[in-house]
């Protein structure tokens, strides 16, 4: 698809669909539920739909009502051994979450996913999972991975790499495992398994002490059923909220956006930088924090991140980098060592495709330096993407600026935000 200069800027109301790590936790607990959960305002992209045909693969009966579906939970105990390998596509977080359900159960199963997937690291779940007694039929770390379900055993697990997917994954596991398993995480990451696990009815203490949280979970209590609404997703809104900020003449209005504070470094972030972004309405929606935006274009000063903030925004990279490249100043973003082994090396694509721009950036160690220039000079056409939805969508925001930019593979959006474009274009865009 080809990216191009936008006139008027980004105007409106924009609707953002729900939040994707949220949708993925609405199919799996309510999966592993007592009784019928209905959840609003779910996400249907790639990633999720992959996660609910896992589910089914595993017994589970889903009805899907539009923007809605319906979970027919029959307990901790009630999933079946799937008829078929259960395909994850690129979705990680599928991945990781169900590697630790899937653990504990009566019955062994293999998951696999698509060539990206099946090259990102699966020991950091594996080796903290074995610790508890799980077992595995796998040699390369990577999916395919066979999964031999047992019973597991209690233990106090420390998390060292910052991850929500490792987290998620063990508490998954300590859930369907007897007695209580504490998991010390040592760095905040995203709160949504606790937060949904804790609506279910779970027993689930958290105990913090600065960055680090040590999480106590009574495992086999039954979770009770419990309707849901997704907010909508903020890093799904980075698109549009740079978007605006960086194209003179927008002004956009975005609801019902989740502000879980362990999500909110891309605002913390762009505030550094000067951006003019309202935040208005805080309400809970189903255990979650939401709020509506407003959001002006803004001539944006350059700033420097430390590296605590870089797990409160992990994803935002991409486009926090396009804002940067259209900022008056240099920019220096530390600690993005985790951004190597996402859907893509997406520091590398950063910095590659910015330099193919005319931007100057480097990257230093885990480091990425951003030096906007004066005017951009777009040496090739091509964006390489590697397949990955969030270079994607940000380099469609930069050829807003910059025009005729041809984002490669675009067909990955899909992964997170499956009408991307169509918002975008009935905004003011103008990405074909
Ligand atoms: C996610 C956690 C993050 C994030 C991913 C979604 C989740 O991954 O990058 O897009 O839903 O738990 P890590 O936890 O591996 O950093």
């Amino acid at each position: 698809m080809i990216s191009n200069i936008i006139k008027s800027g980004i105007n409106g109301e924009i609707i953002i669909p729900g939040d994707k790590s949220i949708s993925h936790r609405s199919i799996i607990i309510p999966s592993i539920s007592n009784g019928i959960s209905e959840i609003s305002n779910i996400l249907m992209s790639d990633d999720v739909i992959h996660t609910l045909e896992a589910f089914k693969n595993l017994g589970v009966k889903i009805l899907k009502e539009n923007k809605k579906i319906i979970v027919f939970g029959n307990g901790l105990d009630s999933l079946s051994k799937p008829e078929n390998n259960i395909y994850l596509g690129n979705s990680g977080t599928s991945a990781r979450l169900l590697t630790g359900l899937l653990a504990s159960q009566k019955f062994n199963s293999i998951i696999e996913g698509d060539k990206s997937l099946s090259s990102r690291p699966m020991k950091r779940i594996i080796n903290p999972l074995e610790l508890m007694g799980a077992e595995f039929d796998n040699t390369t770390g990577m999916l395919p991975l066979k999964i031999i379900g047992k019973n597991l055993k209690n233990k106090n697990i420390t998390i060292d790499i910052p991850s929500a997917q490792i987290k998620s994954g063990l508490m998954l596991a300590a859930i369907n495992t007897e007695g209580t398993s504490k998991i010390i995480e040592k760095n905040i990451t995203r709160d949504h398994t606790e937060n949904m696990l804790k609506s279910f009815g779970a027993e689930i203490d958290i105990k913090k002490k600065g960055s680090e949280s040590i999480i106590s979970i009574s495992g086999k209590k039954e979770l009770k059923s419990n309707d849901l609404n997704v907010p909508s997703d903020l890093s799904s809104s980075a698109f549009f909220i740079v978007a605006a900020l960086i194209n003179k003449g927008s002004k956009i209005s975005l609801k019902n956006i989740n502000i879980n504070p362990t999500r909110t470094g891309i605002l913390q972030a762009l505030k550094k930088m000067g951006a003019n972004i309202e935040i208005k309405n805080k309400r809970n929606l189903s255990g979650e924090y939401v709020a509506d935006f407003e959001v002006e274009y803004t001539e944006l000063s350059g700033c420097e991140l430390d590296s605590n903030i870089a797990n409160l925004m992990i994803d935002e990279y991409p486009i926090l980098s396009i804002a940067a490249a259209f900022a008056n100043s240099p920019s220096l973003f530390k600690g993005l060592g985790e951004l190597k082994v996402k859907e893509s090396n997406r520091l590398e694509l950063i910095k590659l495709n910015l330099i193919n721009c005319g931007c100057d950036c480097e990257v230093l160690n885990d480091d990425l330096l951003i030096k906007p220039p004066k005017t951009f000079h777009l040496s090739n056409q091509k964006i390489r993407t590697d397949f990955d939805h969030r270079i994607a969508m940000s380099f469609a925001v930069m050829g807003s600026r910059i025009g005729n930019l041809l984002i490669e593979d675009a067909v990955s959006i899909n992964t997170s935000f499956p009408n991307f474009a169509e918002i975008y274009n009935k905004a003011g865009g103008n990405f074909l």
